[in-house]
């Protein structure tokens, strides 16, 4: 995660530390620990309740857990049917969004798929990179049983600073409360809330197949942006191509967690800095995509600073304005969003009016450590 609305809310400072700063602005912490435990239970000036109380945040200093250690992760969409008789039987509603990223569907039920269907959902998102599944009963699932799901896609990440409901460390919350009026505070000091990021990048295994679902959300706006970054990398010509494999880059958590630090926040998991290829393949669709993104990627081993930041700022330039492979999601009440975090780059959008709610929760399951397979001269 990065700046999302509940490690969200109007960023005290930027908090960058200069060894892996590439430019300023580069780490953006939009996070509070907030909760006007009031009015999201009982309302307030004309707010209603929260829909999901058991889904509001919780941050226990006393949660603690040692690193991470290595697990050998299952691609389920490896062995998943192409055709998705399972996932997609007929009479069900899929819009692709565009071209190469982004599809809608609707008719199925997520919590109805069997272990064939959950495969097949698997490759799906990885194809299509995310997926919006509307009118779905995900939410309504007791939370227990929506993390037995997740699981099904790898072992859950806990993650070291957010909101938590009470209970429930696996769950990332996504939360900013009814009479906040952070947006605009947000905006004295920003252009803009766009924050391109792939989740924890700076774990050894980062998460691949991954699940938001909506619980309450702004009347307009707070929708979430995608870049295509496996297309973001066929855009680029050959030579640069070549040029970019091989080469490796560092993903740093120690950013997060100071800043959780420095709101009074919590520390879950000492913070990691790994290595991961620029370039990584995915393990089921074999397609190539760029991995870097600018809220946890900081220098790439063995070039110079400023070579190094050169590159980064192109790519990072690249994936941002790269409309033309991108997906914008609206949400809906009931809606799941499902997206490939190998292969895609997300932001909130922090554009809605002042003092409305946006709650969201995200299972994250990891996935394989990011590898890489040898360029390929197109044909
Ligand atoms: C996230 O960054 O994982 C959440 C995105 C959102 O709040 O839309």
């Amino acid at each position: 995660m990065a700046p999302s609305a509940v490690e969200s809310v109007p960023a005290a400072a930027d908090i960058i530390v200069p060894k892996y700063a590439v430019h300023k602005g580069v780490y953006k912490e939009l996070a509070t620990n907030k909760l006007d435990k009031e009015a999201e239970t009982s309302g307030k000036d004309g707010f209603q309740a929260a829909k999901y109380p058991h889904y509001l945040p919780t941050w226990n200093p006393e949660q603690k857990y040692p690193p991470l250690t290595p697990f050998e992760h299952v691609e389920h969409g490896k062995n998943a049917d192409p055709s998705f008789p399972n996932l997609l039987p007929s009479g069900t509603q899929v819009t692709h969004l565009t071209p190469t990223i982004g599809t809608e569907v609707s008719g199925i039920q997520l919590t109805s798929l069997t272990s064939a269907g959950k495969d097949e959902l698997a490759l799906l998102v990885a194809q299509r990179k995310v997926v919006a599944f509307r009118g779905q009963d995900f939410a309504d699932l007791p939370i227990s049983e929506a993390l037995d799901y997740g699981a099904y896609f790898g072992r859950h990440h806990i993650h070291p600073t957010s909101g938590s409901p009470e209970g429930y460390p696996e769950v990332h919350l996504v939360h900013r409360g009814a009479g906040d009026n952070s947006v605009d505070q947000f905006f004295a000091n920003r252009t803009s809330s766009v924050a391109w990021h792939s989740d924890v990048s700076y774990e050894q295994q980062p998460p691949g197949t991954t699940f938001l679902y909506i619980l309450d959300k702004p009347e307009t706006g707070g929708d979430t942006l995608f870049v295509d970054a496996a297309e973001a990398y066929n855009r680029l010509s050959p030579l640069f191509r070549e040029r970019l494999h091989g080469l490796k880059a560092t993903h740093s958590g120690i950013e997060q967690v100071n800043a959780s630090a420095a709101r009074g926040g919590i520390k879950r998991r000492e913070p990691v800095v790994n290595e991961h290829p620029i370039v990584r393949t995915h393990p089921a669709t074999g397609e190539k995509a760029i991995y870097v993104n600018p809220q946890f990627t900081r220098d790439i081993v063995g070039l110079k600073k400023e070579e190094s930041d050169a590159i980064l700022k192109f790519l990072y330039d690249h994936l941002a304005y790269g409309a033309d492979f991108q997906a914008r999601v609206k949400w809906q009440e009931g809606t799941v969003v499902i997206w490939d975090n190998r292969v895609t780059q997300h932001s909130a959008l922090i554009d809605w009016k002042n003092g409305q709610r946006r709650h969201l929760a995200r299972i994250t399951p990891q996935a394989e450590r990011p590898f890489e397979t040898l360029y390929e001269a197109a044909k």
